[in-house]
């Protein structure tokens, strides 16, 4: 964002040294299990805004009146268990249909969200929606022919139908055009104006459209376009920028690069991972200029009118982001809920989450949001999606071809946050054939077996059969446990706990492997002892087929506990096979191997679920499957 607002003062001096943490930290420091994680000690204290001295002055700055700061609300929210938590994922440009990119984004805040229920956490809200006004949409409706409120209408239901389809467990689902985020926008608008924070100055810069946003020189290439004249483009994007000049009302983001500065040494924990937070300190050791928030209605006429002056529209960027306020009934109800809010974005929109937003609420008397988690890109064999390439991957397709639940692993068990990460066809029926059909679908198949578990029952746990020991030097004349049982059984012991750590850091990834491991281990658990070659009708036989069982069984549990955020639907057909009450299926309360710990095992001896089937079903190599499309 480079905007040429009228005469300009220098720079403000640099920063106070970056508060750096080392690489990694608290992302992954693992927690309690039973506690989904207390709240950063959160910003409670006022901004300080720059001397007026050092704020942009000129021509237009004249007329300004003071900056002054409007009275935070106290936040309601309070930390600990019980308190509330608003997730949310970004809200989608209604300028065309959902694709994989964007359903990314909503699996991970949808991952979150369900784990955060799973721990007994207070309410929680998921918020999405669509992101209807600007001048995307304005031209995407004229060169489709049709209005922008119809084409919003149109997309907006096409992501609401894919996220549902996706089992996104949204609670809210905002419409920029609705009227009540219209009030609140509005109402925001007021805030930002009464506190001084605007001012109306001319402006002029190379405006990209498909990033709705001014870019500066270093962020443009020299191309040549469709009739072979040279122009410029976003090196992001790679589409093409205009001039444009007007007048605008501007926003004075350069008074809260300090504001912005503390705020994010105070919470080291608010950006994830920390590259991302890394790369929003590099950005606060830039010059900061102040933003152009709206653009003249002339031009842009799809969206709401700067309240006060009819001839200006709200900027895009400012009206999509207040419906984080919105949802939850800005200007009277939000202080129930905010600051506790997580947004989940993608990195190409983490300078409007860590920068604009943060400063916008400041200056709107509202602290910043409790954390935002960031994640990167998908590419599709190599290549940036794009509709120019014609490699839009299709989330009603992918439905159709690998199932719900194993689409979402895969996306959630192959996405890196930190990098961007390749999709092709052969990987994501590699992967959930592998770990899902395979690996966990086997084991429950084998350990629920007839010919091996005739009485359908979750069988007992013998201690002499698994003594408990004190250390793994002791295995020494333990009869048929082996040192490598117990290193197993330990390390499905410390899963829950690793699982939310990872939680805790974004790094769903790590917990999916971290599980695929223990199913791996289980598997060669049940291997190495071969408990269909036990004779049932020994007595001792008996004994140690059914510890087996039993510590199979208790491990599948474990598993389709955790996996619950990730695979609801297997999860859910896993966790009913076994038994396991809906009640029994929280965090909180997930015990692992109690027997051997002497505790009292409340599944053992219980008739087990109906069978309904094979876990997950194989998927057919790319090419053999029929596809489930849903378009525009
Ligand atoms: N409307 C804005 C967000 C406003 S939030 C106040 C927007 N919309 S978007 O539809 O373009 O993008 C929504 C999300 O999809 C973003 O998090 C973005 O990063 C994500 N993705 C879009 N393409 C993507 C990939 N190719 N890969 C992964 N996610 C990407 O930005």
């Amino acid at each position: 964002m480079s905007p040429c607002a009228s005469g300009r003062l220098p720079p403000l001096p640099a920063p106070p040294a970056r508060p750096r943490r080392p690489h990694g930290a608290c992302a992954t420091a693992p927690l309690p299990l039973l506690h989904w994680p207390a709240p950063p000690p959160h910003l409670p204290r006022p901004f300080r805004a720059a001397p007026l001295s050092r704020r942009l002055c000129g021509g237009a700055a004249m007329l300004r009146p003071p900056l002054s700061l409007p009275p935070r609300r106290a936040a309601a929210t309070a930390a600990g268990p019980g308190r509330r938590l608003l997730l949310s994922t970004p809200i989608f440009y209604a300028n065309g249909p959902p694709h994989i990119g964007h359903l990314y984004s909503a699996l991970l805040a949808d991952a979150l969200h369900r784990y955060r229920g799973l721990c007994g956490a207070g309410p929680g809200r998921l918020s999405t929606g669509t992101d209807e006004h600007g001048l995307k949409i304005q031209q995407a409706a004229a060169a489709a022919g049709t209005s922008p409120p119809e084409l919003c209408e149109r997309v907006s239901g096409l992501f609401r139908r894919a996220l549902a389809r996706a089992a996104v467990s949204f609670t809210d689902f905002t419409r920029t055009s609705a009227p009540a985020h219209q009030r609140a926008v509005r109402h925001f608008w007021g805030a930002l104006r009464d506190g001084g924070a605007l001012y109306k100055g001319a402006y002029e810069g190379w405006y990209c459209t498909a990033e709705e946003t001014f870019l500066p020189p270093g962020q443009l290439a020299e191309r040549r376009d469709a009739r072979g004249q040279p122009c410029k483009v976003s090196l992001e994007s790679g589409h093409q920028v205009h001039w444009t000049k007007e007048e605008n009302y501007m926003f004075r983001l350069s008074a809260f690069r300090d504001p912005l500065w503390k705020w994010l040494q105070n919470n080291p924990r608010a950006i994830a991972p920390d590259p991302f937070y890394q790369q929003v300190l590099r950005w606060l050791e830039e010059d900061l200029p102040d933003l152009s928030v709206s653009r003249e209605r002339s031009r842009l006429h799809w969206g709401i009118p700067v309240p006060g002056d009819s001839t200006q529209t709200v900027y895009v960027w400012v009206d999509a982001l207040v419906n984080y306020l919105s949802v939850l009934g800005y200007p009277e109800t939000h202080g129930e809920w905010w600051p506790a809010a997580h947004h989940v974005v993608g990195k190409d929109i983490l300078k409007f989450h860590a920068v604009y937003w943060p400063a916008l609420l400041m200056a709107a008397g509202l602290p910043p949001p409790e954390r935002i988690f960031v994640h990167s890109h998908w590419t599709v064999r190599g290549q940036k999606m794009s509709k120019s390439l014609g490699n839009v991957i299709d989330p009603f397709a992918c439905f159709g071809q690998y199932t719900v639940d194993g689409f979402r692993y895969f996306l959630l068990r192959q996405g890196v946050p930190e990098r961007d990460c390749d999709y092709y066809d052969e990987k994501v029926v590699k992967l959930v054939n592998s770990e899902l059909a395979d690996a966990l679908g086997g084991l429950l198949n084998r350990s629920t077996a007839r010919s091996i578990n005739p009485s359908n029952t979750y069988p007992c746990f013998s201690e002499s059969c698994f003594p408990k020991i004190l250390d793994s030097g002791e295995t020494e004349g333990m009869g048929r446990v082996s040192a490598k049982d117990y290193e197993f059984v330990a390390s499905v012991a410390s899963l829950p706990l690793q699982v939310a750590g990872y939680f805790e850091g974004f790094q769903i990834y790590k917990a999916l492997e971290c599980i695929a491991v223990c199913v791996r281990q289980t598997n060669s658990f049940f291997q190495r002892h071969r408990p269909w070659k036990l004779n049932r009708k020994d007595p001792a036989e008996q004994l140690w087929l059914d510890t087996i069982i039993h510590v199979t069984l208790e491990c599948l549990r474990v598993y389709g506990t955790l996996l619950q955020p990730v695979i609801p639907h297997t999860a859910d057909k896993l966790l009913s096979r076994l038994a396991v009450e809906p009640e029994e299926r929280g965090l909180s309360s997930l015990t692992f191997l109690p027997r051997y710990n002497g505790q009292p095992c409340p599944f053992e001896g219980r008739q087990l679920g109906p069978d309904t089937g094979v876990l997950f079903h194989r998927l057919e190599k790319p090419g053999q499957h029929q596809t489930e499309t849903e378009k525009l």
